[in-house]
């Protein structure tokens, strides 16, 4: 195992490079899984989660090359089986449920489980690919699923914490083939459905919408091959905004989506952080001393990220003043509070919320990553602190942020991997 040694304090400056985002690249990955032609994707993040795709997709028949630009996929799909070992490690994989009943008319796929940031059910895939048609089970740990032909129909997506992302991944990829109109209504609008809609289309699919809480789908019977460039990751982005904002730097991030990011943007502005456009792909970010406080509430798409929350909880920790912090995606999703405390901030639990007593200054201290954004938020944390911040576990990282010490080496962060 690897951790991260931080030396807290320094100034960010300088230029960092998204990468290709996460959460686009796996939906997109498993909908290669609909067409028996050639897929070249570039611009896909080497990540721990995308490889663990790739390793599915293998599994499932496909042929996967993996070259520093690109990843081709070839080959049928041939088997229909998603094994507990690879789909209990990732969540996302999941979404080769919709492309595995699309294409061969039947899935058993593991179910992937509740995790660090909460309970996750499935019932909305359930319920989207039942009403195309799909007989389903649950059988030791898997769901089975079958139907001769899919038939489109139209469906309620929404659920009681608002629409699901790789629900709508899914019901879009199953509907993609099936007979007959779709339409999704409380879909998910997040610009990784959308991206999925835009590689489906380039695939051959006849999708509309996608991107709003209504997507249409006709479904054809075929899908072709497709050479595709996967957008840049928004969390990462806005990751790299949030630790220039608490290390009071001045940094411009590459290849950033403004479009996608609005609801960060807008909050960094009104609390004093100085965020601007810089050409079409660029922002820059500059942080002044004095920041003020301010609540937020995270929300589906175009609301605050769910996946930010721990990094902005970072930021408000040291932001002198009370915030208060309210998950409704995921009410449970505050593992990281308990590690914060432990540099010194103030943060305690209520509920769904978290009430932040922002300190002027946090302290380095040996910390533990227990999920993806959480150690994000520690290596905010560990940033801005004054002394030495050892993260361990950050395998966590790994799963979401490519190169990440490398890249803030070039920022001017004092950071080093290191084994445990
Ligand atoms: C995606 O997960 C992302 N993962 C998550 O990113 C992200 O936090 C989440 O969307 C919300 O934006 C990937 O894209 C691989 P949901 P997903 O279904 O699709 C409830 C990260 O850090 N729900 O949109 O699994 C659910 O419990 C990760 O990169 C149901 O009730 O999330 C939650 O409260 C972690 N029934 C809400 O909906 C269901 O059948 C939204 O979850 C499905 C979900």
């Amino acid at each position: 195992m690897e951790k991260f040694v931080i030396e807290g304090g320094k100034k960010l400056s300088g230029e960092i490079r998204v990468s290709g985002s996460k959460n686009a690249t796996l939906p997109v990955l498993a909908a290669t899984l609909l067409t028996d032609s050639v897929c070249e994707i570039r611009n896909v993040p080497k990540l721990r989660d995308t490889m663990t795709m790739c390793k599915l997709l293998r599994s499932l028949g496909k042929t996967v090359e993996i070259s520093p630009t690109k990843i081709k996929i070839s080959g049928s799909a041939n088997n229909h089986v998603a094994d507990y070992k690879l789909v209990s490690t990732m969540r996302g994989s999941f979404c080769v449920l919709g492309p595995l009943l699309a294409k061969l008319g039947k899935a058993k796929v593991s179910m992937p489980g509740g995790c660090i940031i909460g309970v996750r059910p499935v019932d909305l895939h359930m319920k989207g690919i039942s009403a195309l048609g799909v007989k389903s089970g649950f059988e030791g740990g898997y769901v089975l699923a079958q139907a001769s032909r899919l038939k489109g129909a139209q469906m309620y997506l929404g659920g009681t914490f608002g629409s699901s992302v790789l629900a709508t991944a899914n019901v879009m990829m199953a509907a993609a083939l099936a007979h007959g109109e779709t339409v999704i209504e409380s879909a998910a609008c997040e610009p990784e459905i959308e991206e999925l809609g835009d590689f489906l289309s380039a695939m051959g699919a006849k999708i509309d919408g996608h991107g709003t809480p209504r997507i249409v789908i006709n479904g054809v019977r075929k899908l072709n091959g497709v050479n595709y460039k996967m957008g840049s990751d928004r969390i990462e982005a806005g990751t790299f905004l949030l630790m220039a904002a608490a290390t009071k730097g001045d940094i411009v991030v590459k290849d950033a989506n403004y479009n996608h990011m609005l609801a960060l943007i807008d909050k960094l502005n009104s609390i004093g952080v100085e965020v601007n456009k810089v050409g079409s792909h660029d922002l820059r970010i500059k942080s002044r001393k004095k920041l003020r406080p301010a609540n937020i509430v995270t929300h589906p798409h175009p609301g605050f990220p769910t996946d930010l929350q721990a990094q902005y909880m970072a930021l408000m920790a040291i932001t002198p003043g009370v915030s208060l912090i309210t998950d409704r995606v995921f009410p449970d999703r505050f593992m990281h509070i308990a590690e914060l405390n432990r540099m010194g901030a103030q943060i305690r639990r209520d509920s769904g919320s978290a009430i932040v007593e922002g300190v002027k200054q946090l302290f380095g201290a040996p910390v533990m990553a227990s999920d993806l954004r959480a150690s994000a938020a520690l290596v905010i944390a560990g940033l801005a602190a004054k002394g030495k911040t050892e993260i361990h576990r950050i395998y966590h990282l790994d799963r979401g942020y490519e190169n990440l010490d490398e890249k803030l080496l070039q920022i001017g962060a004092k950071v080093s991997r290191e084994k445990e």
